[in-house]
């Protein structure tokens, strides 16, 4: 199993990222594959970053937490909403704190809107980013549009075309995972 790290990347009271988050959390533990772990920056709640963890030895705890969760990762998701065209401070401040945690891992990037546009500024910045700190994100685009009206009670998907998205977006995440492990593996 292939361990995976899914941030939050919203603390916004009444937010609904979160939707995103368990809707794709479950469809990768449906692969059988991924070992999905929710790492909710609500309930880190980590400070503004001061200094990045690597040069500190007096990290607070919720940071070293999460960095052995991504250090230890296989691959990384991210889900963030689009704040004024861009992905949320407060996900930049938590992904600040790390570096060599991501380095050549897998990052499946879901962003979502309350409109039409799904949060695709906020995708393009967050592949980026993460290719600037040495990370491969995954070429497959998941954005949820109307994130407020996208999931029922149980989770679950009510367009069958993010059903859809899901799929392939899971996929290339196992695709560039296996790849990627078997060339670190052949390396080791
Ligand atoms: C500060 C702020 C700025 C926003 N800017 C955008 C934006 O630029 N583009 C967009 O599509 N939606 C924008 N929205 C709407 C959010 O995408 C929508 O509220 C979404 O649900 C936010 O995710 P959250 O509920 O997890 O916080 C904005 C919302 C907030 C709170």
């Amino acid at each position: 199993m292939f361990y995976v790290p899914v941030i939050i990347g919203s603390i916004r009271r009444g937010r609904k990222s979160p939707l995103a988050a368990r809707f794709i959390v479950e469809r990768l533990k449906g692969s059988g594959k991924f070992e999905p772990d929710l790492i909710d920056l609500a309930e880190y709640d980590l400070p503004i970053m001061e200094e990045r963890q690597r040069y500190r030895d007096d990290s607070p705890p919720a940071v070293v937490e999460m960095g052995a969760k991504l250090a230890r990762a296989d691959a990384i998701v991210v889900v963030s909403p689009e704040y004024n065209g861009g992905y949320p401070g407060v996900l930049k401040n938590a992904l600040d704190y790390f570096l060599p945690e991501y380095k050549r891992k897998p990052i499946g990037i879901v962003t979502v809107s309350e409109g039409d546009f799904g949060g695709i500024s906020a995708m393009a910045q967050l592949r980026l980013i993460f290719l600037h700190m040495g990370a491969y994100p995954v070429a497959h685009r998941m954005s949820v549009s109307r994130v407020q009206d996208a999931f029922d009670d149980n989770d679950k998907a009510k367009d069958p075309l993010l059903d859809k998205a899901a799929k392939a977006f899971t996929a290339e995440l196992l695709w560039l995972t296996e790849a990627l492990t078997a060339k670190k593996l052949a390396e080791a």
